[in-house]
């Protein structure tokens, strides 16, 4: 099952967390990741993935203008798939589940499966997606992993049966 990774990042924040979720993720048996800026994505690859992770870095308590720009203007269908996110900010209460939930709402009208895992399953509850202060602390980087590690595993689930 491919997990595609697509998200901004100016300063190497999100892009860090990004390759948290990659590792997180791939702890499910079967599932292959790509990691891919929006500036250099893998439409073949998008493709074929049944989930999708956005990563944003949080701008004036929302999402960032670029990942905003990228996602209003690509052609990519992204219509059926999963679509989960997470988000970067300086500061405690900056904005990142704000920014979390403006993606969310891009990813219905994309006509995709929005999913947070939530807290389903317990402590770490996830409750919009995986937040990180800068590139995150040791606990909230270990929150990234389980929070990819989950999605992977009920989709895969969801999938197969
Ligand atoms: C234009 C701009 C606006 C920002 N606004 C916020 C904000 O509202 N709240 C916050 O906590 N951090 C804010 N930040 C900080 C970034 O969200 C944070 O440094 C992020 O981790 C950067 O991600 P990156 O390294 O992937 O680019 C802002 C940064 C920039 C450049």
């Amino acid at each position: 099952m491919k997990i595609a990774i697509i998200y901004h990042s100016e300063t190497g924040n999100t892009d860090h967390v990004a390759k948290l979720v990659a590792k997180g993720a791939e702890k499910v048996e079967g599932v292959e990741t790509k990691c891919m800026s929006i500036n250099d994505v893998d439409t073949a690859f998008l493709e074929e993935a049944k989930v999708v992770f956005f990563g944003t870095p949080t701008y004036a308590g929302s999402y960032s203008w670029q990942m905003k720009k990228w996602l209003d203007t690509c052609k990519l269908k992204f219509a059926g798939k999963v679509g989960c996110v997470f988000a970067t900010e300086n500061f405690l209460g900056g904005g990142a589940d704000h920014a979390e939930l403006a993606i969310l709402s891009e990813l219905l009208v994309k006509g995709m499966f929005a999913y947070s895992v939530g807290a389903s399953e317990g402590l770490p509850y996830t409750h919009f997606g995986a937040v990180c202060i800068k590139d995150g602390t040791e606990e909230q980087k270990e929150r990234v992993e389980i929070f990819a590690e989950r999605v992977a595993k009920n989709v895969k689930k969801m999938i197969n049966g």
